[in-house]
């Protein structure tokens, strides 16, 4: 195959527009598997058997398949509109169940420049357009699990409404989505705060309306708009509406509760009565009380139905609230969060009056527990060695019996999606149903850094919020407990090697003092007790792996050698780019704003050097793999780089804007190495690669949005030329390799924005989801801490996502072979043996060999 050549492409640039020109990337997930974050919302559609949707708070949201896993329908949103992937709801038609609706947007405050949107699709979300809301949504705010706020009226399917946050209360469409309007007679918008106090916007926006449910028993013709709506709101005091007219007048429905939020709010046709779970919380995190009612519609008889506590009192609120369609009155319901000792669900078969639950104490510190657990998708999320596993879950907002099957039931939690299709053993004796995770497919986590090590077991090393990080020795099988980056169960922002020494690596985290090393590839880490309340931000090995250099997100960047006490770096800014050289153990870098520094001293003393001209920020500095003094730094004014030790630098041509970027595997043997990474070139925002030190560049992300650009990650592989890997906040991570094998996913995006009748706002945006391989494995542990994503990176992207198409192919190949070497010292398993420059030894112990990965390396394999 004949591999495009970028001479050739750039030969070819003046005719396409004066674009640098693209080439066909084949992108996937990197399977970390079983998602990774908190699933706020899960709905089975009543009518088609088989469809449901779930929707994630910072990574869109998935389609569910026949055979248990899940397809991402978002992956073309990017900047600039990547609040998209903040899915405050969810609708899916009971009448046309090809049609699907989000409520899209993440934040309700300053932290997202965005107003949301309502997208609508016509093909079970193969594609979608959308209608800009005139106010923001909240897909990441407080009370982002209440729900769902955007329904549509099962009897007339052009009917939706949406129950917006902040005080914005009731909107409405009669054109399927395409045109809203507020909904004025509906005036209690809601007044709760998540807390008033908190000097945190975050915590101070209203929650607004919760809940919207049609009484679709109401009314006497079945096609013409449901009368009976129910809404609930975000309120302590009354917090349930209704209208029997079909939404003209509104009234607080009687004899109500009050004191609580209603969370969700679910009509059992059959029996004829709303189900209503209350807790004193938005959630998803909070609530310490709470209670589930029922509203017999026959009767106008309000009931109190909330199940006994395991222990003496309540001390959670209720979530999650399902009905089996196939069983009117057996009814499951999920304590939002009973963080010790664990999750709890009900099931009750008679309308509420009896509960057995899942689990109970069989005398302190006894349990009796009902399930067994299957972590086979996603073995990395159970540890069977922790001392508080959470087998339930926390955070229980989504909870749904498949309308028909009683056997196949999911719920989200924290941390993924787990039901079973064995639900009605519940039933059964013994009692005994499987608490399976069924997220395949999903892949949510927030990526704080890659890197694809030189040596070690690692194709690629993750950090990552929440879930750590993992050592990836596989790209495409979930990941183990093992794997784990698990020393303090958190956050990891960023990982680096010792050029000299690879095997030798060291970590951050997003906790005070958090700092690691390994010296076998990422394998073992052990925590360096000497890192002063250093936390978050980024950190540099020294080539012989003895200084480190912290520039953490709370201070002055610090130095420690030998894992000494760390000293303060007064030279350079806070939050500085920092990195050291691959091979002079002494020569560090440094970047802030349009100044860059060098230490020759090992990091002790620094001096201001170049000018980065016209840069206001610094954002990457990427040293040469293998050549002392060759470093490149991105800034928003472009990429530069210097080739003496950072004295002075050459601006790259053509490129105006430069995000996270890497070093990775050449194209041919003896070429430069090949650089990749988020750049703006020739006007044009995307992920570009250069194969000739910045000369030429293709574009190479296709379709693929991969969200806000500035708060992603680029990994180039070390080893296999052309591997790009791109981590995301949100959607986990992808690799990509330089194909056409599988078609790319052809997304036309037609911007025209018309303006609609009302204040919002219509554009038509058209995409091609791609499926992600299913790969089954094997069981797991979950992390005791909650996971979710506040996105802290981010306000303003820097750089900005257009998509275009693309035809050309390349395809990459790994060359190995096997050389062997005669006398002198014999590495180790994973150890170095080859490569320009290299002087060490040349063979290996047994049984390993000398395999070369590319002109710069060759490792015992
Ligand atoms: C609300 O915020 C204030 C100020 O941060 C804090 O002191 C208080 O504990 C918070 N209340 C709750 C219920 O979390
Ligand atoms: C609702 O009320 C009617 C009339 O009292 C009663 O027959 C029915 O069993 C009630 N349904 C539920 C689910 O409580
Ligand atoms: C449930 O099934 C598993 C696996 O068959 C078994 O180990 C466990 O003891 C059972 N639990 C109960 C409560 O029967």
């Amino acid at each position: 195959m004949v591999a495009i050549s970028a001479l050739l492409a750039a030969a070819a640039a003046p005719l396409l527009a004066s674009a640098a020109p693209s080439q066909c990337y084949n992108w996937k997930n990197v399977k970390v598997g079983g998602g990774g974050g908190f699933i706020p919302g899960i709905v089975f559609n009543p009518t088609e058997k088989g469809l449901a949707y779930a929707r994630t708070d910072i990574g869109g949201a998935y389609r569910l398949n026949a055979d248990d896993t899940w397809t991402p329908l978002n992956d073309n949103v990017g900047s600039p509109d990547w609040n998209r992937w903040g899915v405050d709801a969810i609708a899916t038609d009971p009448v046309d169940t090809n049609r699907v609706y989000l409520a899209v947007g993440m934040y309700t405050i300053s932290w997202d420049p965005n107003n949301g949107a309502i997208m609508r699709s016509t093909d079970k979300g193969n594609t979608w357009s959308e209608t800009v809301l005139p106010f923001k949504v909240g897909g990441n705010m407080p009370g982002r699990g209440i729900g769902e706020r955007l329904t549509i009226d099962p009897h007339s399917n052009n009917i939706l409404y949406f129950g917006a946050r902040s005080g914005n209360g009731l909107w409405k469409s009669t054109d399927y989505g395409v045109t809203w309007a507020k909904v004025s007679s509906f005036t209690n918008v809601g007044t709760f705060k998540p807390n008033a106090t908190d000097p945190n916007e975050y915590m101070q926006d209203p929650i607004g309306l919760a809940w919207i449910t049609f009484d679709e028993n109401s009314g006497g013709s079945k096609t013409v708009a449901t009368p009976r709506i129910f809404v609930g709101v975000a309120d302590l005091g009354n917090s349930i509406f209704v209208s029997n007219n079909a939404g003209s007048t509104w009234a607080a429905l009687a004899g109500q509760p009050t004191g609580y939020i209603p969370h969700k709010g679910v009509f059992s046709a059959a029996e004829n009565v709303l189900y209503i779970t209350y807790s004193n919380g938005g959630g998803p995190y909070d609530g310490t009380l709470g209670s589930v009612w029922k509203y017999n519609l026959t009767s106008s008889a309000w009931t109190n139905i909330t199940p006994p506590s395991p222990s003496d009192s309540t001390y959670y609120g209720f979530g999650g609230f399902a009905i089996d369609k196939q069983k009117p009155g057996t009814i499951m319901v999920a304590a939002l969060n009973s963080w010790w000792p664990d999750g709890i669900i009900w099931r009750s078969t008679n309308s509420g009056a009896t509960w057995t639950s899942i689990w109970e104490w069989a005398g302190y510190p006894t349990r009796n527990k009902y399930y067994k657990i299957d972590a086979s998708a996603a073995p990395w999320v159970y540890d069977p060695t922790a001392t508080d596993p959470k087998d339930v879950g926390w955070m229980m907002e989504a909870l749904v019996i498949d309308p028909f099957d009683s056997n196949h039931w999911l719920y989200g939690t924290g941390a993924t999606i787990l039901g079973s299709r064995d639900l009605l053993k519940w039933d059964s004796s013994p009692r005994n149903v499987t608490l399976k995770i069924m997220a395949d497919g999903i892949e949510e986590t927030a990526i704080q850094d890659l890197l694809s090590p030189p040596q070690g077991p690692g194709i690629l090393l993750s950090g990552m919020y929440d879930a750590g990080g993992f050592l990836h020795r596989n790209l495409d099988v979930p990941q183990t407990h093992t794997d784990q980056f698990h020393i303090y169960y958190t956050g990891t922002t960023d990982i680096d090697y010792a050029g000299n020494k690879p095997l030798n690596l060291v970590r951050v985290g997003t906790q005070l003092q958090e700092l690691s090393s390994s010296n076998d590839g990422g394998v073992s880490w052990n925590k360096i007790y000497a890192a002063n309340n250093a936390q978050h931000g980024t950190v540099a090995l020294s080539a012989d792996g003895d200084i480190i250099i912290w520039s953490p997100n709370n201070g002055q960047p610090i130095r420690s050698q030998y894992t000494n006490a760390f000293t303060t770096i007064s030279a350079l800014p806070a939050n500085a780019a920092i990195a050291a050289d691959r091979r002079n153990n002494n020569l560090f870098y440094g970047a802030s704003t349009n100044q860059f520094y060098v230490s020759t001293n090992g990091a002790l003393a620094w001096s201001a050097t170049a000018t980065l001209t016209g840069a206001t920020k610094a954002y990457k500095i990427v040293p040469n793999p293998t050549a002392s003094g060759d470093v490149w730094v991105s800034t928003d004014n472009g990429l530069f780089r210097s080739t003496d030790s950072g004295s002075s630098f050459t601006k790259i041509g053509g490129v105006t804007v430069g995000g996270h970027f890497d070093l990775g595997a050449p194209k041919t043997t003896g070429a430069y190495w090949s650089i990749a990474g988020f750049f703006t070139v020739d006007g044009v925002a995307g992920i570009y690669r250069s194969d000739d030190a910045g000369v030429n560049w293709v574009r190479i992300n296709d379709n693929y949005g991969f969200g806000a650009a500035d708060a992603n990650k680029i990994a180039v592989d070390y080893k296999v030329y052309g591997r790009i890997f791109v981590g995301t906040n949100g959607r986990g991570i992808f690799y990509g390799n330089p194909s056409c094998s599988s078609p790319p996913p052809t997304s036309s995006t037609t911007s025209a924005r018309t303006s609609s009748s009302t204040t919002a706002v219509t554009t038509t945006r058209t995409t091609t989801p791609v499926t992600t391989s299913s790969t089954t494995a094997v069981r797991t542990s979950t992390t005791t801490s909650s996971t979710t994503a506040v996105r802290t990176s981010t306000t303003t992207p820097v750089v900005t996502t257009t998509r275009t198409t693309t035809a050309s192919t390349t395809v990459a190949t790994t060359t190995r072979t096997t050389t062997t070497s005669a006398g002198g010292a014999l590495q180790n398993q994973w150890g170095q043996c080859g490569g320009i420059g290299w002087t060490g030894p040349t063979a290996c112990v047994s049984p390993y060999t000398c395999q070369v990965g590319n002109p710069y390396y060759s490792q015992c394999l």
